[in-house]
């Protein structure tokens, strides 16, 4: 008999063994019983979870942890990927000022297309309805966070929040990366106005009502969103020049009982309502960047005892220094990354990490039990699909009213001397300045696109590409500005001028001056005085023994020096949104009085900044300030 080499038999014995790992490990691949626990809506959550995390592979759970951006991952990716989720990010993609109707059906391709991976995992899917979804064309658009901060009034944010979950909801839309609860402590910030306040109190009596008004304490309901408390944490405490464009993605110096009363307070507030997510931060604490900021993760998860998604922002893991940055934002504690691009090198690079156990399989399953828990608790494996019986409620009379409410209780009234305000309906007042017909400006950043747009006025150069598709679409925030407003209440009293000249026997002037939309780091600004343009208009017509009433339209107080003694009377409108018009005629019309009070305190000159209450320092106006018709 021939002798069969060893090496031979090893071989033969590999091969056998390979060929039969293969067939085992295919068969169990394609082994998942219909009746599967998982499936069975009637087992608790808990017993789903770990009947569906039995059956999954390695890879299988890495993909959940992913979760990709629109533009690049198409639902046949989301697919073969396997992908856990998909964000569609601020930016002009599916295409801005999409249909209600189109979203509803763009959503349903990825879901689609997941439930036809091998386990049938539905997708959660991530958008910015940071003030109302103004992704969608004709929906509500709501003043931005630092206007609700004024109206400090928690029922009506509660409101906003679930209008914003329904009309989202119609859409398909069921993960908000909102609220933010940011404490702004330095107004340079470029997303101050998306805090609503530089007091943690407030911040977070207003975080707890917009999460429960999202989730409505049931998350499975149809109308439910799924909440992103955000950003975890002190993006607000960062301090000017840490950041590569003054604050934003900066690092916060405080010490670890400062970081937490002011910071970490809201986050401790919202979370007892147990929202689905909280994203991380861009920002660091003591030089140690949040993405990879293992101590004050675990503060989160084990001290709060929070167990739902901890997601990181875009691309947040380049934010750290080394190697293996998605491990190490996985080890310091996020259970999903939003990468957004990157999903083919991460599927392959995070399972290798594993196996070269950099990363635990334990951390997997812990990251993987969060994401799975929450798609169980949101019902999704049960309706997955969006249908189409809530479009009607997109930008509904209704809604619009309760944004309405919220402009005119956002509106601070800082001035008011020789009887400026209210207006007669009778008497003539001219409008002046273009950003009284913007509704671009009037709604802010996070409009349609990520830094907005304007109709009238240049933005920063990456920006201004967004003003362009607006004007050559013919794109528009449903909602009325505020010279249709005004002409509405009454009508041939009002005039209109771009720059206060040929107001003809007009005795008053509404003068509306402020900023123009950005987002983010375009927003960080050293210098935050009225523009050169709004200060001479402002003079002009003062020269004229015009009586100037101010409306200030922007994400944060403005250093109003060179004009204060020329107004008499000065509004902070904040960033208003759809109903911008209507909102500031109730009131400077004297149909309701002004309610609205400073939830930040308003500095003299830039060299007061930061400025916060209980600082010793006197603003111009302090925390709290906000006059009113009847005293
Ligand atoms: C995206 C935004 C994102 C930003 C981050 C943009 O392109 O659309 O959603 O926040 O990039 O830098
Ligand atoms: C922002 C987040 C946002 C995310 C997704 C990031 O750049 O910091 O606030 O939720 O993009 O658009």
């Amino acid at each position: 008999m021939k002798r069969v080499s060893p090496c031979i038999v090893i071989t033969m014995i590999c091969s056998i063994v390979f060929t039969f790992s293969c067939v085992s490990s295919k068969k169990n691949l394609t082994s998942v019983p219909a009746e599967a626990k998982y499936r069975n809506a009637s087992l608790p959550v808990e017993e789903r979870v770990n009947d569906l995390m039995s059956y999954m592979t390695l890879d299988e759970k890495v993909a959940q942890m992913a979760q990709a951006v629109v533009y690049v991952a198409s639902p046949a990716d989301a697919k073969s990927y396997g992908l856990g989720s998909i964000l569609v990010g601020g930016g002009d993609h599916p295409g801005s000022g999409l249909k209600a109707k189109d979203w509803l059906n763009f959503y349903n391709e990825y879901q689609k297309a997941a439930m036809q991976t091998r386990l049938g995992i539905p997708i959660l899917f991530g958008v910015d309805a940071v003030h109302g979804n103004a992704k969608i064309e004709g929906a509500t658009v709501f003043p931005h966070n630092i206007g609700l901060g004024a109206t400090n009034d928690a029922a009506l944010v509660e409101k906003i929040g679930r209008i914003t979950a329904i009309e989202s909801r119609a859409a398909g839309l069921h993960w908000n990366f909102a609220p933010c609860v940011a404490v702004a402590r330095d107004e340079r910030w470029g997303r101050t106005y998306e805090s609503f306040s530089e007091s943690p109190d407030i911040v977070s009596a207003l975080g707890i009502a917009y999460v429960h008004g999202l989730e409505n304490g049931n998350r499975a309901a149809q109308n439910s969103m799924a909440a992103c408390v955000k950003h975890y944490f002190a993006d607000g405490g960062a301090e000017w020049g840490s950041g590569p464009h003054g604050i934003d993605r900066g690092n916060s110096t405080l010490s670890d009982e400062d970081v937490r009363k002011i910071h970490l307070a809201p986050y401790v507030a919202a979370l007892k309502e147990k929202p689905a997510s909280v994203m991380i931060s861009f920002s660091g604490i003591g030089g140690e960047e949040m993405h990879g900021n293992k101590k004050w993760i675990d503060v989160l998860k084990q001290e709060l005892k929070f167990n739902g998604i901890i997601i990181s922002d875009w691309a947040g893991h380049k934010e750290l220094k080394g190697e293996n940055l998605f491990a190490q934002s996985i080890n310091a504690g996020m259970d999903m990354i939003m990468i957004p691009e990157e999903y083919p090198d991460f599927v392959v690079d995070v399972p290798q990490n594993v196996k070269d156990g950099i990363i635990t399989k334990e951390r997997i399953d812990e990251a993987v039990r969060r994401i799975l828990r929450v798609k169980f608790e949101m019902g999704l494996f049960e309706k997955a699909l969006a249908d189409e019986s809530q479009l009607n409620t997109v930008g509904c009379d209704e809604h619009m009213d309760v944004a309405r409410e919220a402009v005119r209780k956002s509106l601070v009234l800082l001035k008011n001397e020789n009887t400026a305000l209210p207006l007669l309906k009778t008497e003539k007042v001219a409008i002046v300045g273009t950003k009284a017909k913007d509704m671009g400006v009037l709604c802010g950043g996070w409009t349609l696109y990520w830094g907005g747009y304007s109709e009238y006025e240049p933005l920063v150069a990456q920006l201004e590409q967004n003003s362009r598709r607006v004007k050559s679409s013919g794109l528009a925030v449903k909602g009325k500005n505020i010279l249709e407003a005004f002409t509405a209440t009454a009508g041939a009293s009002v005039l209109y001028s771009d720059d206060g000249s040929a107001i003809d026997g007009a005795k008053k002037a509404i003068v509306v001056i402020g900023e123009v939309p950005y987002a983010e780091f375009f927003g960080d600004l050293k210098d935050l005085s009225v523009s050169k343009a709004d200060v001479d208009k402002i003079k002009k017509l003062k020269a004229q023994g015009i009586s100037v009433i101010a409306v200030i339209v922007s994400g944060r107080p403005m250093i109003i020096s060179e004009i204060e003694a020329d107004c008499d009377a000065i509004v902070a409108a904040w960033l208003p949104g759809s109903m911008a018009g209507p909102g500031i005629a109730d009131v400077l019309y004297g149909d309701y009085d002004f309610s609205g009070k400073l939830s930040f305190t308003w500095p003299k000159d830039m060299a007061q900044l930061p400025i916060n209450v209980g600082d010793g320092k006197e603003g111009l106006y302090p925390f709290g300030y906000g006059l009113r018709y009847k005293q």
